[in-house]
């Protein structure tokens, strides 16, 4: 069990949840009523589960595939830290990771 912490598009509320090894960031907002749309549960073809990872954070991740980044390019409010939480696969190594929520998302996908 580790611990992820989720920060409100406005930056005053923080969220700290429990995560189990081996989920991914979506899973653990879902599981959490932090709100992360998700809308195709994974699938890499919205980018409704957009986060944007704390700097400090970032580089410890494993980097993107190229068709999360091709997602990401249409997501409103990218970041240079900017993420799909669904790709984001968690393991000991990310206990304590922070995220932003971004202000606004939409489902980009071609769906
Ligand atoms: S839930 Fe759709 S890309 Fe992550």
């Amino acid at each position: 069990m580790i611990k992820v912490v989720f920060i409100s598009p406005d930056g005053l509320t923080q969220h700290e949840c429990n995560a189990e090894i081996g989920d991914t960031l979506l899973d653990v907002a879902q599981n959490n009523d932090i709100d992360i749309e998700g809308a195709c549960e994974g699938n890499m073809a919205c980018s409704t589960c957009h986060v944007i990872v704390e700097d400090a954070w970032f580089g410890k991740l494993p980097s993107p595939k190229l068709e999360e980044n091709e997602m990401l390019d249409l997501a409103p409010g990218l970041c240079a830290t900017s993420r799909l939480g669904c790709q984001i696969i968690l393991a000991e190594a990310h206990d304590g990771l922070v995220v932003k929520l971004p202000k606004e998302t939409a489902n980009a996908g071609a769906w």
